[in-house]
This record gives structure tokens, C-alpha cells and sequence, in this order.
């Protein structure tokens, strides 16, 4: 059985809790909730892990995709480093026992302290940027202790995603751009032993990629960078090969074929064994994504000319991805309901672009019914927000019969913090 999955009476179920009992134990102050399968991220997780059999590889989790601290100790447990993209994922990052040693420091924007603070903690630190091998230099020169880099560099391949989620092309925010490679090589090398200390190359296509020939290709390019590095010159500590995040997921869930963590990896299985490198993979999205749902009730059916709304209480402030992506996320009935019909679902939120689907085929709901939009593991809570003072959701994970709330939602009280000892 799929985790989530519907029982005799037509119920939602995940693992072996009815997704009504969470809903009804949390009560109405606590909706929409996130509800998190454990055997799921497992089962993603030994996707990779299986696949990637007889490939010396880290498997890094992309923390930004759910910084729930439960899930981050979950994963850590399974063996997975991580990729961090600030300050404070270090630090949740090592508060949940991960192996810094296994994890990459990631971004264009990484501050002085932010800096330091991953020299400390000897994690491995992307160079992104001319100015940013300068701060991290300092950084490493502050602290006394060097810093173990990647080189992101840009391989100019179009993942074929949408523009808001496409890093790797040339004219990108993010990496260095290929042709200025023989610059960041020589900084590195003047800065000594002592200071910078090559580990390797990244590279990061985008996200929600469907093709494994995007990889390929972009694994080709990464591997003409490392015979570069070599024939350059002595490069003793080059040990890394990352070739980032970003398989999709099925979001459509029409049975669609979409590739597997194992396709992927055995379509660059060559080019992950060709350099002798430990290979680094990110994945996100993949290892979490549809493990997660938001579960949010009905608070009524309305007709608009030719439109019938379900208006629930979650909104674009807990799951912002269709508003901000057009993204489509699959919804369902967590419970029975009537005669099935063609709604759009929206929230509570004072804006039309306040929709979490549209032209849903859906049974009819009765008032404070479930509703649920899957595959809300990745990258939902996360860019949740206090849009019209709506509070983060509450996050519950469920462990086979047992579920136990995981991050409390947030109060009032919560939203009113930062007027303390002010005159306002
Ligand atoms: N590595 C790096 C350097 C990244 O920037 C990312 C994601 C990942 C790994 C993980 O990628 P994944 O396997 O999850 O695709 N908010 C957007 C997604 C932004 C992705 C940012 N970078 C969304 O909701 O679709």
C-alpha cells in the first residue's frame, strides 16, 4: 500500500493513522496542519542509497526543502549530509547531529560571520563568486583553520524548468561563470595550503527536472572541469564531485512516468565512477517532497457565474507554490463526501492569486471536511508566511500506527513578538 492511501470507508490514511483522528485531536485551532510520513522519507532516502550501491557518494540533503527539525534528525539518522544555504541550517544542521564533514555550505550570499561560522564547523564551503573566495579566505585566515571548497560552476545546460527554479544557465545568479575557472584555480592555489584547499566541483541545474539527460549532460561537463583542474597541475586535495539537486517529482500523479531516483543514477552511473571522486548528490524535492500533505477544512461552497469555489482555510500564506509557480499540486478528499464536481480551491487570503488548485475534480465537501494538497513535503512549510496574520501551521509526524506533533503552530501571542519594551 501506497503511505497515503484510503481505507474501507474512504477515509485518508497515512501509514496507519486516519488522517480525521489528526485532524479531530489537533481541533479547529490547529488547521491547516502538515502531516509527514516517516516511512516515506525512508523509503525515498533508500531510493538513493540503494541506487548509488558501489558509488563512493554522500547523499546531502537540500534542507531548505523541509528544516522541520524531526525530519532533518530522521534523515541524519539514515547516514545523509546536507546542503545548507545559511547561517542557521548549520546550526540546525549540527543541533540535529549531522556530520559536518558531509555537508556542503551553499550560496551567493554568504555573509562574514555565516563564513566563519562554516570554517568552524570545517563543513565544505561552495565558492560562488571572485568576492566570495576573498571572504572566505578571510574567513579561514579569522579562524585560523582552512577551508575545504567546491567550486560551483555554472555548466551552462538548460534543466527546462520554470525560469524560478533554473540556476545553471550561463547568465545565472548563482556559480562562477566556466570560462573564469583558470582565475578561481590560481586564487585558490595563491592563498596556501593553509588558507583555501580545493576539495572539489559543484555544479546545480535547477529543480523539478524530469529528464536524466539533463544530468548526463551537465555529469560530462563537470568531469571536462576535473580533467582541466588535473592537467592544470598538482591539486592534492580534490576529492569531491557534486552534481547538486533537483529531480522532480510526480505531481501530477496521473502515472506519468517520471524518472527514479535509480533511473537518474544509472544513467550517470559512468560519469559518477569515471573521476575517482566521492560523488555528492542534493537532492530535496525528491527525498521529502511527497511525503508531506497540508490538511486543511472547508469552510464552505460557493458559485461564482460559471466558477464553484471550496473555500478552505489553508491559503497561499501555508502553501504558497501554486500562487508564486502556477505549480500544480494534486488535491484530495481526506473523508466521503457527495456528488463529484469541478471546483477551484482557494483560501481565505485577501488575493486572486490566493488558489491552491483549479478545475479540481473533487466530491462535494461537507463543512469542515479534509481536504489535502499532497506531495506537500518539500517546499511548502518552509515558504509558508503571516500573510493577513495567518499563523505557521502546526507540523505532525506520522511513524507507522503513531503520529506526535513535531512543530507546534504558531499563536497569536507568536505573531505579537517584537513589540516587547517598545513604545507602540
Ligand atoms: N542544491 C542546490 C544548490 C539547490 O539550490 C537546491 C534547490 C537543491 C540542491 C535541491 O533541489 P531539489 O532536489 O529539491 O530540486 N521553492 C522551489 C524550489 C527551489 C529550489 C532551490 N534550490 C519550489 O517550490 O519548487
Amino acid at each position: 500500500t501506497p503511505t497515503f492511501h484510503y481505507d474501507d470507508a474512504g477515509y485518508m490514511v497515512v501509514e496507519g493513522v486516519r488522517v480525521r483522528d489528526i485532524q479531530d485531536a489537533l481541533g479547529e485551532e490547529a488547521s491547516p496542519f502538515y502531516v509527514y510520513s516517516k516511512a516515506q522519507i525512508s523509503a525515498n532516502y533508500e531510493a538513493y542509497r540503494a541506487a548509488l550501491d558501489g558509488v563512493d557518494a554522500i547523499i546531502g540533503y537540500a534542507i531548505k526543502a523541509n528544516n522541520n527539525k524531526a525530519v532533518v534528525k530522521h534523515l541524519a539518522g539514515l547516514g545523509a549530509g546536507a546542503v545548507l544555504v545559511s547561517g542557521a541550517e548549520l546550526r540546525l544542521a549540527m543541533e540535529a547531529g549531522m556530520d559536518t564533514s558531509r555537508t556542503v555550505f551553499n550560496g551567493n550570499g554568504k555573509t562574514p560571520a555565516e563564513l566563519r561560522a562554516a570554517v568552524r564547523s570545517q563543513c565544505l564551503i561552495n565558492v560562488d563568486s571572485e568576492f566570495d573566495a576573498a571572504h572566505i579566505a578571510d574567513a579561514a585566515r579569522a579562524e585560523g583553520l582552512p577551508a575545504n571548497v567546491l567550486i560551483r560552476i555554472n555548466p551552462d545546460v538548460d534543466p527546462e524548468v520554470h525560469a524560478y527554479v533554473s540556476t545553471g544557465l550561463a547568465n545565472s545568479k548563482f556559480g562562477i561563470r566556466n570560462s573564469h575557472l583558470q582565475w578561481f584555480l590560481d586564487y585558490i592555489r595563491d592563498a596556501g595550503d593553509d588558507v583555501l584547499r580545493l576539495a572539489g566541483v559543484h555544479s546545480h541545474l535547477g529543480s523539478t527536472i524530469k529528464k536524466v539527460s539533463i544530468f548526463k549532460d551537465a555529469a560530462d561537463i563537470m568531469l571536462g572541469f576535473v580533467n582541466t583542474i588535473r592537467e592544470g597541475g598538482a591539486a592534492p586535495h580534490l576529492r569531491y564531485l557534486n552534481i547538486g539537486g533537483g529531480l522532480g517529482i510526480d505531481y501530477e500523479r496521473v502515472g506519468e512516468e517520471l524518472p527514479s531516483p535509480a533511473d537518474l543514477i544509472n544513467t550517470i552511473r559512468p560519469q559518477l565512477l569515471a573521476g575517482g571522486l566521492t560523488v555528492i548528490m542534493e537532492p530535496g524535492r525528491s527525498l521529502v517532497g511527497n511525503a508531506g500533505a497540508l490538511v486543511s477544512r472547508v469552510i464552505g461552497v460557493k458559485t461564482n457565474g460559471s466558477t464553484r469555489f471550496i473555500v478552505t482555510d489553508g491559503s497561499m500564506s501555508e502553501l504558497i507554490r501554486p500562487a508564486l509557480y502556477d505549480a500544480y499540486m494534486y488535491i484530495a478528499a481526506t473523508e466521503p463526501g457527495g456528488e463529484t464536481g469541478v471546483f477551484d480551491v482557494v483560501g481565505p487570503v485577501c488575493e486572486s492569486s490566493d488558489f491552491l488548485g483549479k478545475g479540481r475534480s473533487l466530491p462535494l465537501p461537507a463543512e469542515g471536511s479534509g481536504l489535502a494538497v499532497m506531495d506537500a513535503g518539500a517546499y511548502c512549510h518552509v515558504m509558508a508566511s503571516n500573510y493577513n496574520m495567518k499563523r505557521l501551521p502546526t507540523e505532525v509526524l506520522v511513524d507507522g500506527d503513531e503520529w506526535r506533533i513535531v512543530r507546534k503552530g504558531q499563536t497569536y501571542e507568536d505573531l505579537m513578538l517584537g513589540y516587547e519594551g517598545l513604545d507602540v
